[in-house]
């Protein structure tokens, strides 16, 4: 029997994450994801998930530093980034810098230090290339900001505002691990085969690029902006529907309620915004959800991930050309813990197929 797309087949034992899609949980190492997300920082929680424990402030502030280190381009990697086709997109630029780490990073079995210069380098690749690509000059990465308030830094050449590193943190936080999804599963199958850091996070941001993975939240821009033109969300929302057209931000092949992620995001951002984009999201979300049950009974379909990302990316001014990127860059921690748990424990792996060609007459 044939598994299309390997789908309800268990691959792994994994202690990183828990998704329920039923009961809308997310859990890290036993942790709330959401509670995480309210009460710690990137880094803490990057820590966390590698090692099992959070640090102490000593082995905080000595992971923080070792993340703040490797920030720093090196000159072949600003060279790669100067001579790449200026229309080549940002996750194949990222893909391209990240493989041509290549001295400490390559060494098997994969260590923290690889994974601090992984995702310490990526938010820079990105800040750099987007300047790059609007004619601005590269800012230097700053050692004295968090890693989420850094990579704001260096897109926009400005401190960001403390509501915008907690909106982003938040969504880093909640977006860096997500089960054996199709990225993470790359990373897997690529480290399985003792092959290295590098070649695992390459190969799982080149899963990670494509529509059906990392898909941005662009839509739920274009709908909510679409009401605004209109006036009115039940016209706009009701003849989609009947136009058997999707509601960007809605449903979720796991999630058969509120994604709990959609849910984070929107309390921790309502403590804090109270501008008119959040009051017009919280009102679009409540009446898809009626219009939703009323058109397509029985599916339990709710508000995603992306629904409310796309209401916090927009809010902090990130173009929406860096929403896949910034999700990849927030998704190498979890990528990341799952190589080490693979390496820990690992077996190749390596599915069977069935052949159904032609067999040649004997
Ligand atoms: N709006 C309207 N109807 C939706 C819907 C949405 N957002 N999502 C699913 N449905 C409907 C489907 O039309 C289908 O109806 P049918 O039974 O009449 O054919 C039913 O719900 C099941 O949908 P299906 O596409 O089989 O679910 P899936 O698990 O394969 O797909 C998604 C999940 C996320 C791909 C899908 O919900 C979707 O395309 N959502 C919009 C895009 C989006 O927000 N993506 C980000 C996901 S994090």
């Amino acid at each position: 029997m044939v598994h299309a797309g390997l789908k309800g087949i268990i691959a792994a034992e994994s202690e990183i994450s828990l998704v329920d899609g039923e009961k809308g949980q997310l859990v890290y190492r036993g942790e709330w994801a959401a509670t995480l997300a309210k009460e710690k920082s990137f880094e803490e929680v990057v820590y966390f998930l590698w090692n099992r424990t959070f640090p102490d402030k000593k082995l905080l502030e000595k992971f923080s530093t070792s993340l703040t280190e490797a920030r720093f381009l090196k000159s072949y990697q600003k060279e790669i980034l100067d001579q790449l086709p200026r229309n080549m997109d940002m996750m194949s630029v990222i893909r391209t810098v990240i493989s041509s780490m290549g001295d400490k990073e390559t060494t098997f079995p994969s260590t923290q230090q690889q994974g601090i210069r992984i995702v310490g380098l990526v938010p820079t690749i990105i800040a750099y290339r987007y300047r790059l690509l609007n004619d601005d000059s590269f800012v230097e990465p700053d050692a004295s900001l968090s890693h989420v308030a850094n990579f704001l830094y260096m897109l926009k050449g400005i401190v960001p505002e403390e509501n915008h590193v907690r909106a982003l943190s938040a969504y880093f936080i909640l977006t860096m691990e997500h089960g054996l999804n199709a990225s993470t599963f790359a990373a897997r199958v690529i480290a399985s085969t003792e092959s290295d850091l590098v070649s695992a996070i390459t190969g799982a941001i080149g899963a990670m690029k494509g529509p059906l993975h990392g898909g941005a939240p662009t839509g739920v821009i274009d709908l909510l902006d679409e009401i605004k033109r209109e006036g009115s969300a039940d016209r706009v929302l009701r003849r989609k529907l009947e136009n058997k057209e999707k509601l960007m931000g809605f449903g979720h092949r796991i999630y058969k309620t509120r994604d709990p992620r959609a849910s984070a995001l929107s309390d921790i951002t309502s403590e804090f915004y109270d501008d008119e984009e959040f009051k017009l999201a919280h009102e679009v979300e409540n009446k898809a959800v009626e219009l939703l049950k009323e058109l397509k009974p029985g599916r339990n379909l709710y508000a995603n991930v992306e629904y409310y990302a796309a209401a916090i990316l927009r809010s902090i001014e990130l173009p929406t050309e860096l929403f896949t990127p910034a999700f990849t860059a927030a998704r190498c921690a979890g990528w990341i813990a799952h190589v080490f748990e693979q390496n820990e424990n690992n077996r190749i792996i390596r599915p069977s197929s069935t052949y159904i060609g032609d067999i040649p007459a004997e």
